[in-house]
């Protein structure tokens, strides 16, 4: 069995830089390629455009190895190639919601002709069921002599935790229609087969499938123990001890349990609208799904309102610290972060707002004009009337509000996260709220909150 494979990555965002720093650690001779020559240049210096933990070592140790290069030129990464990965981008259609599959297209067409020997090109972009033999079509369309094998092999890492999600997986999704194409799969996966971690081998349809099903199984669990959350706060219930007892259910199992201030990111929410639009084409709805969509737009309003509804119904010049604006921690990306769109609602409702993020500042910045940034978090919640925490960063976990202990006014603390221990807070005398737990309550400083 071969074990080390020449690899050309097309495509070096997310998955792809990620993916194509990961497979020469592995062992194989990767080339990444992407049209952006400013980008290219920078990555050949290990300048990476990503914040990622790992990520800069992994392409310094790699590039220094020649395991790894960077190029613009794409005959020539065709060329020396045994596989080619395609992991560029599919972005949401803003208008119907549609994977826009420009790019994936655009780059079958310039592969057509370069495939004069044979190779399997892998599709590890999140693409629509159908996307692989599309690609197909129209490379034989255009080069009807092309030899090659289409394969489908999803990647289910993590932002945040990409190198680590990368090198420890659940388990490796390979669709295919050849025996070579198998094979070669299973040379660059060899060192996981080694560890036994489970590599299922499918058809291009139903790996294309598992990706989005798995994207929208997970984004279900979290909406649903959200909306949990919610009737534990109009009980006695704690949604902690709600999720313990549902996670040791090995059928349920304890992961993306966690409630919170809705899902966002890059992949959750384009991922559940590209499924519901296929499956509606087909005439084969997934209302499940479309539920989902819709209880997460919701959750966004709702924390709007949890936070006016805990300040007595006004926060008009109330002075309000933020900590976190992040989709989640250990990122610095806002695409569809809950965050953004609960600090517009606040300024909205004439809230004044001074926010910290460890990482994400620079790109909230360009688009939340009107608010005040803050260097740390305790600097952004001095003179503060309302602490709200979005993002649940390690440093936020490990604040610990001592220094309000003796403080004649402290702020209100609402935390979308659920960081801190109920009973800390309740020895802290702060009024805390946080998600489907008792609020704790100082009645000294608190304002009395508005019925409804
Ligand atoms: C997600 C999937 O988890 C990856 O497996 C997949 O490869 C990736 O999308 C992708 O398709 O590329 P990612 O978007 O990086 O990964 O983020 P997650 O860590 O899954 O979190 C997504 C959102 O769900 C975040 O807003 C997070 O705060 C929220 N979340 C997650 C919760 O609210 N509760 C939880 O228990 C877990």
């Amino acid at each position: 069995m071969t074990k080390n494979v020449n690899i050309t990555m097309i495509g070096t965002g997310y998955v792809g830089l990620v993916s194509g720093a990961c497979f020469a650690a592995l062992g194989h001779r990767v080339t990444c390629i992407d049209k952006d020559k400013t980008k290219i240049e920078k990555l050949e210096r290990a300048e990476i455009p990503i914040y990622e933990a790992k990520l800069k070592e992994l392409v310094d140790e790699n590039l220094s190895k020649k395991q790894l290069f960077f190029t613009t030129e794409l005959k020539a990464a065709v060329d020396t190639a045994d596989v080619i990965f395609v992991a560029v981008g599919t972005p949401s259609c803003p208008v119907t919601g549609k994977a826009d599959l420009q790019y994936v297209e655009g780059l079958a067409r310039e592969l057509a002709p370069l495939l004069q020997q044979y190779k399997v090109i892998v599709l590890k972009s999140t693409v629509p069921i159908g996307t692989g033999q599309r690609f197909k079509k129209i490379i034989l369309q255009i080069n009807p002599s092309a030899k090659f094998d289409m394969v489908s092999n999803p990647e289910f890492l993590r932002e945040g935790s990409a190198v680590k999600d990368f090198m420890n997986p659940d388990r490796i999704v390979i669709g295919s229609e050849s025996e070579p194409s198998r094979q070669l799969m299973n040379s660059i996966y060899d060192s996981f087969l080694q560890q036994q971690i489970p590599i299922l081998h499918t058809d291009i349809e139903s790996s294309e499938l598992i990706k989005y099903a798995a994207n929208c199984f997970l984004a279900t669990k979290i909406a649903f123990i959200n909306e949990i959350a919610d009737l534990c706060e109009e009980t006695e219930a704690n949604i902690e001890s709600v999720t313990k007892g549902l996670g040791l259910d090995k059928r349920i199992g304890p992961g993306y349990l966690e409630p919170g201030p809705g899902f966002g990111g890059s992949c959750f929410p384009k991922d559940t609208l590209a499924l519901i639009q296929v499956a509606e084409t087909l005439a084969s709805p997934l209302s499940v799904v479309e539920s989902v969509v819709q209880s997460n737009e919701n959750r966004k309003k709702k924390m709007i309102q949890k936070i006016l509804h805990i300040c007595g119904g006004n926060i008009l010049q109330k002075r309000l610290a933020i900590l976190g604006v992040a989709f989640k921690a250990n990122t610095d990306d806002i695409r569809e972060s809950s965050a953004m769109v609960i600090i517009q609602g606040l300024q909205k409702l004439g809230a004044k707002l001074r926010i910290y993020d460890p990482a994400a500042m620079e790109k909230a910045a360009l688009e939340l004009p009107g608010v005040e940034w803050a260097s740390t978090a305790l600097d952004a919640m001095k003179e503060a009337e309302v602490v709200v925490i979005i993002t649940e960063w390690q440093e936020f976990k490990n604040l610990k509000f001592n220094h309000f202990k003796n403080a004649n006014k402290k702020p209100i603390v609402i935390d979308l996260r659920n960081l801190y221990d109920l009973n800390e807070m309740q020895k802290l005398g702060i009024s805390y709220h946080s998600i489907g737990r008792p609020a704790v309550r100082n009645l000294v400083d608190i304002p009395v909150p508005v019925e409804g």
